[in-house]
């Protein structure tokens, strides 16, 4: 047969299609850079490279999801998220342990950092020193693309992080700025005197303001300040510098070759600094996201972007894309929002404050983009729940974070909670909170006090929130462990690497013990909270409304203590309904109906949902899908 479209053809077409999504924007933020022109012609050649580069195998993927821009979106995608040594040892470990992901019923798993880490503290991985190695604890850059071809097999697509805002103070290109290397001297931020980081920070956030005061750290081998954001060893680089693009841009392109299926873009809302600003989210960030995205559609186009900016309501939907970058930015974000609200439900048990925020601040559809649903992750929580939010609904907004935190540290009159402080802040109020699902949710504490019903509710709390992430719209992830309700892990602060982060508490390693008992069945809670995620995400997976791409209209309950959204699918809508109070609920089969429920089906228990005297009777910490 004869071949009608040569690989060179394709590449042209590629590069024309996307080509309006990337020069125009390096074009407007490094046009007035001396070296620009010889920039873009670097940029070509790294794009004709990479393509060059890419196996066939990649190239077919590549068609594959042009056919399929949507394959992200399926109701069967759901994600699990572990560090390879807390789970399996090491790489080569994780191809053993791949059957256990399949039988949950996985379909993407997220490798937390596995990249050359510097030695020490290196921020869970975050504190990368070279992005063309694998941590070689863990395994080589074949052994990673041997998971990578394992889990492909299996139908599993695969998400590894690229840490955009900084690097390891270890990294080569800060070992040459330090050197005093002509080319090196502007990829980072540096001063020679506190005159301008004193400017800066009149306006700047602390990320961790515990352990890592302020946003400089002076470096006595260059006598200068260094920007970093974080921690003292992370050095923000300057992408204001050409040349930090196109080099970030090669490290992305070369892990997108390596057959990564989605790169997660860490701490991306810090790239740009903007005097005078929290140097957060700026326009220019946009930008970058935008023409990083065409990079990656022109050479690697089966690989998507997963944007992780942990910030308020308003600002994490510009990261998919608005105005100009609609439908072109991160094809992903974590939805932070839903993550806090699901917590603060829960603690007071009311859902009024959830349904506000999601109804006022987010859309019902999002062009060509979703959700990273979550319940928890490897991170702490912030309460980022604005003053205007709170006092919509008549609560004060620093009275609310508060309590929250102190809900969920269990100093809170009743809580059910077992947590931890994180970067406590007296400056702002500002109180983070450490801890895994379970003991959030109250299992620990019911567990400790032996209080059978009390373990009963943090097994049902469990599900609901899992049950929420699921049907949501997005793809849900499944932090490790949390399948099997995993407590706290206090050994952390044995270890002097760790013991100044408690976000260390909610890290476990895997408990394989606890993984073949739930398998063989039993009563006990981490086998009901294990049969009960891995049967929502069959549910989930069998429900055609659950696609990302279907609307998702939030609905005002007559009861507060009743969150529901509807997904409003062609073929007729999806009523979700959960019940975060911890006593009996009824709704009106009057409001489902005119909600559009005709059926009473439940699609999560594939059953019927028995209604008596006009109501359907729910029980605390339910959840159902009404068809
Ligand atoms: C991201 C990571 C977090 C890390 C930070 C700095 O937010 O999730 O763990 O500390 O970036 O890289
Ligand atoms: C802040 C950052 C976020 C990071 C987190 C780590 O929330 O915005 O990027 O994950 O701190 O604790």
């Amino acid at each position: 047969m004869a071949t009608f479209v040569t690989d060179d053809d394709l590449f042209a077409m590629r590069m024309d299609r996307s080509a309006d999504d990337l020069w125009p924007w390096l074009e407007r933020l490094y046009g007035d850079h001396p070296g620009f022109d010889a920039f873009v012609a670097e940029l070509r050649s790294a794009l004709a490279d990479a393509w060059g580069a890419r196996s066939g195998r990649l190239k077919r993927r590549d068609l594959e999801r042009d056919l399929q821009p949507d394959w992200f979106q399926r109701p069967g995608m759901c994600g699990y998220v572990f560090y390879v040594d807390l789970f399996a040892g090491d790489l080569r470990g994780v191809v053993d342990r791949l059957d256990y992901l399949v039988d949950l019923g996985i379909t993407y798993v997220h490798l937390m950092p596995c990249l050359m880490p510097r030695d020490g503290d290196a921020d869970g991985g975050y504190s990368v020193r070279d992005y063309r190695r694998v941590d070689p604890r863990l395994g080589t850059m074949d052994d990673l693309e041997a998971v990578i071809e394992a889990c492909h097999d299996r139908g599993i697509v695969v998400c590894l992080d690229m840490v955009l805002n900084h690097t390891a103070r270890e990294h080569d290109w800060a070992v040459r700025a330090r050197e005093g290397q002509d080319a090196y001297a502007d990829f980072y931020h540096t001063f020679p005197d506190r005159t301008d980081p004193d400017r800066w920070e009149a306006t700047l956030d602390e990320v961790f303001p515990d352990t890592a005061p302020g946003n400089f750290t002076w470096c006595p081998v260059m006598e200068r300040w260094v920007w970093t954001t974080f921690n003292a060893h992370q050095w923000d680089l300057n992408w204001s510098n050409p040349q930090v693009f196109l080099e970030m841009a090669r490290v992305m392109l070369f892990l997108a070759n390596r057959g990564v299926d989605v790169l997660r873009f860490d701490a991306v809302a810090f790239l740009w600094k903007r005097l005078g600003t929290r140097c957060q989210s700026e326009p220019e960030v946009h930008m970058i996201l935008h023409a990083l995205r065409a990079v990656g559609r022109i050479a690697t186009p089966a690989t998507i972007h997963l944007e992780e900016a942990i910030v308020g309501p308003a600002e994490m939907l510009t990261y998919l894309g608005q105005g100009a970058h609609a439908g072109r930015e991160g094809n992903l974000a974590y939805h932070n929002s839903l993550m806090v609200q699901i917590w603060s439900a829960m603690a007071t048990r009311d859902a009024g404050l959830m349904t506000h925020v999601l109804d006022t601040h987010f859309p019902v559809a999002l062009p060509n983009a979703t959700y990273a649903t979550y319940l928890r992750c490897h991170d702490d929580i912030g309460w980022a729940v604005t003053d205007e939010d709170a006092s919509a609904v008549g609560l004060g907004g620093a009275a609310h974070r508060a309590f929250l935190s102190d809900f969920y540290d269990g100093t809170f009159p009743g809580s059910f909670a077992r947590g931890a402080l994180f970067q406590e802040n007296p400056a702002t109020g500002d109180k983070r909170i450490s801890g895994t699902t379970a003991s959030l949710a109250g299992l620990e504490r019911a567990l400790a006090e032996g209080d059978a019903d009390a373990i009963d509710q943090a097994v049902h709390r469990i599900v609901m929130g899992h049950a929420i992430i699921a049907s949501f719209g997005g793809i849900p992830l499944i932090y490790m462990g949390d399948e099997l309700a995993l407590t706290n892990d206090y050994d952390y602060r044995d270890d002097p690497t760790k013991a100044h982060d408690s976000r260390w508490l909610h890290r476990p390693a895997m408990v394989w013990d606890a993984a073949v008992a739930v398998g063989s069945g039993g009563n006990g809670p981490a086998a009901r909270v294990f049969a009960g995620i891995r049967h929502l995400i069959a549910r989930r997976a069998a429900t055609r409304e659950l696609d990302g791409s279907v609307p998702c209209v939030i609905l005002h309950p007559p009861d507060a203590a009743l969150f529901a959204f509807k997904r409003d699918a062609p073929t007729g809508p999806l009523i979700c309904l959960f019940n975060v109070a911890d006593g009996w609920r009824g709704v009106s089969t009057e409001w489902l109906s005119a909600n559009g429920v005709t059926a009473f089906h439940d699609a999560l228990s594939d059953g019927a949902v028995a209604h008596a005297d006009g109501h359907v009777h729910l029980p605390p910490q339910a959840r159902i899908w009404l068809r």
